[in-house]
């Protein structure tokens, strides 16, 4: 009863003006309902992967008209692609990628995330269904306290952000509270199944795609338009430098046409789009001393064997235990006990 006013009092709050749709986090965020299994559900747009490139020689193959066509950059974020569709502006399911063509619903733990919001503030585009593509990431930080709560539950500490996000979101009864750990920031953008000519002109550009993600009330990362092949690379090397000490794992820089319509007529294959690659950082690396190693029987009784390092910090992150893959690997290496090694973050 008590939730059933509380709800009420809301929908009052929001039709006053007191309360802005998509920042209501209390109705729409308590509640936790076990689950059985996740449910498969097909995407209405596959979501695709992206080619990977590594240098500025590649970018300008790809983008042999820059200069004539801008180009936008942001970063590419490690974590998990998610599917948000709203119905007549409330969040209706959410999906993970899966296989690109049938995802899984995580509705039920991506309604805990605040930054995604549940109602959205659309304007007079109200009445139009939409989805919303983006990356659930989980900071630094949280990460950090995650796995500290992970050891004090009995549990195994996650090995990286990307598996943290994957865990959590697919779990069926999670036992942390989601709103601590992760967040989520919006990329893409577009209405289902209409062919409204108000709403075919609504944006022209992915920047003005970012704009309007902003003003329904999600978070968006930074993003560059650029006209020259040096001014990329130049954001290139800034999103590097500030990555160490970004909150959030990035491991990449993903470059698109910006103009909708040169998109289009570029296309997609049925696996990448041809109108956007990824620039893939080089592996973050650091120096350190192998102090020993220390054969693992995982589960399935594989055996691994993991060096034990002194400290090195790489990209803000202290490591000190580190696998060596298999004896293959140590034999190919020759690496000894007291040897200087070269750490290498994927
Ligand atoms: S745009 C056609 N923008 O990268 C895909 N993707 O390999 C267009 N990703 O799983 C996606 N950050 O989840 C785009 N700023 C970003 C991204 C981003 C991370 C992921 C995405 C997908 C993968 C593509």
């Amino acid at each position: 009863i008590l939730f059933e006013l509380l709800k009420k009092a809301e929908a009052n709050a929001i039709e006053k003006g007191e309360l802005l749709p998509y920042v209501i986090g209390v109705t729409s965020k308590v509640g936790n309902t076990p689950i059985k299994s996740l449910e498969r559900v097909k995407h209405i747009h596959p979501m695709l992967s992206l080619r990977n490139v590594f240098n500025e020689e590649q970018i300008s193959a790809q983008f042999p008209d820059l200069g004539k066509n801008e180009i936008l950059l942001n970063p590419k974020l490690d974590g998990l692609a998610i599917s948000l569709i709203y119905r007549k502006g409330q969040l209706n399911v959410a999906l993970t990628r899966g296989d690109g063509s049938v995802g899984e619903d995580v509705s039920h733990n991506t309604k805990h995330i605040l930054t995604v919001p549940y109602n959205i503030n659309q304007g007079h585009k109200e009445k139009y269904d939409l989805e919303v593509r983006g990356e659930v990431v989980i900071p630094r930080h949280a990460f950090k306290e995650l796995n500290k709560k992970m050891v004090e539950l009995g549990e195994k500490p996650y090995s990286n952000s990307r598996n943290a996000v994957s865990g959590i979101l697919r779990s069926l009864n999670p036992d942390i509270d989601i709103s601590k750990y992760l967040g989520f920031y919006a990329y893409g953008f577009r209405f289902i199944g209409n062919t409204d000519p108000v709403l075919v002109d609504y944006a022209k550009s992915m920047s003005q795609i970012f704009g309007y993600l902003v003003s329904i009330g999600f978070a968006v990362k930074r993003h560059r338009r650029c006209d020259t092949i040096g001014k990329a690379m130049e954001f290139i090397k800034q999103m590097q430098e500030i990555r160490p000490e970004y909150d959030i794992d990035i491991d990449g820089v993903v470059i698109q046409y910006n103009d909708l319509d040169v998109q289009q007529q570029i296309g997609e294959s049925s696996t990448y789009p041809m109108y956007a690659v990824a620039y893939k950082f080089p592996a973050e690396t650091g120096v350190t001393v192998l102090e020993d190693v220390e054969w693992q029987v995982g589960r399935t009784g594989v055996i691994t064997p993991v060096a034990h390092v002194d400290d090195v910090l790489i990209g803000g992150v202290c490591y000190n235990a580190v696998t060596l893959h298999n004896l293959a690997e140590i034999k190919r290496l020759g690496i000894k006990i007291n040897d200087c090694v070269i750490v290498s973050r994927q």
